[in-house]
């Protein structure tokens, strides 16, 4: 479904990715492991297309993506939970979800729909609606990030660092929900991690990015038995 080549990002000199693929076949939850600074979020941002690439090219079912804009990317049916969640604070948790739909220009009525969809995921929205956003908890801010790129109706969905800042009663309700998203919804799921427990948790597969490169790539089943991932990632 995504297709990554041999992508390279830098920043001015610095080359935060070399020669980086990757795969995410249809109905599959990938995860993208790595420490701080690996180059996670760059690999996020090259896909939406908020960074360009200096060499590679990203297929998106079968059609390159390399020319589109960021909103051309979101309705080809791309969305980004960004690192941070970056919700609008001023705004009400309303009007940040209408955001994540507003490139796709959806109808009253299909707006209507995919409101209903996102507040049975998340309640806790509904009931906050017409909140600002900035007063939710940390965890339901997270919630409405992942809300807001819902509402785009994305076919895949990229996730940066959900669990970052969270209790782990919240991460472990969060991780629930996106396994929720995959299962009952459809979508494909590719998630940046530092949390590779919890995220290998939910994964069928899994990268392993070091200094912008990627080390290795298997199923969770051998990651997890893997030395260098038990090292490195899960704590010995
Ligand atoms: N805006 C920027 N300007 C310059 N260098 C940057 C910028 N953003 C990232 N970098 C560098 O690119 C490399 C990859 O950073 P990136 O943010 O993609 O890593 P990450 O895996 O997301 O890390 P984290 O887990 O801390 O979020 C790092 O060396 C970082 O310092
Ligand atoms: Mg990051």
């Amino acid at each position: 479904m995504l297709v990554v080549r041999d992508i390279d990002v830098s920043y001015g000199n610095i080359r935060a990715l070399k020669g980086v693929s990757l795969e995410v076949q249809e109905k599959e939850i990938v995860c993208l492991l790595g420490a701080n600074g690996a180059g996670k979020t760059t690999m996020m941002r090259a896909i939406t297309k908020l960074r360009p690439i200096q060499r590679g090219t990203i297929e998106f079912m079968g059609q390159v993506l390399n020319d589109l804009s960021p909103a051309q990317i979101v309705r080809q049916g791309i969305s980004c939970v960004p690192e941070g969640r970056k919700i609008f604070p001023e705004m009400t948790v309303l009007e940040n979800l209408e955001m994540g739909a507003y490139p796709r220009g959806y109808t009253k009525a299909e707006m209507d729909e995919n409101l209903d969809k996102v507040f049975a995921l998340f309640p806790i929205l509904k009931e906050r609606m017409h909140q600002a956003g900035g007063t939710l908890s940390g965890g339901q801010q997270q919630m409405l990030a992942i809300g807001r790129a819902l509402m785009a109706r994305p076919r895949l969905l990229l996730l940066d660092e959900p669990s970052l800042g969270l209790a782990p009663l919240l991460v472990e309700r969060v991780f629930e929900a996106i396994q929720q998203i995959n299962q009952q919804e459809g979508i494909t799921v590719l998630l940046a991690e530092q949390n590779a427990r919890m995220a290998m948790r939910i994964s069928q597969r899994g990268y392993v990015l070091v200094n912008g490169e990627i080390t290795l790539s298997d199923t969770v089943e051998m990651l997890r038995n893997n030395e260098e991932v038990k090292k490195n990632y899960l704590g010995g």
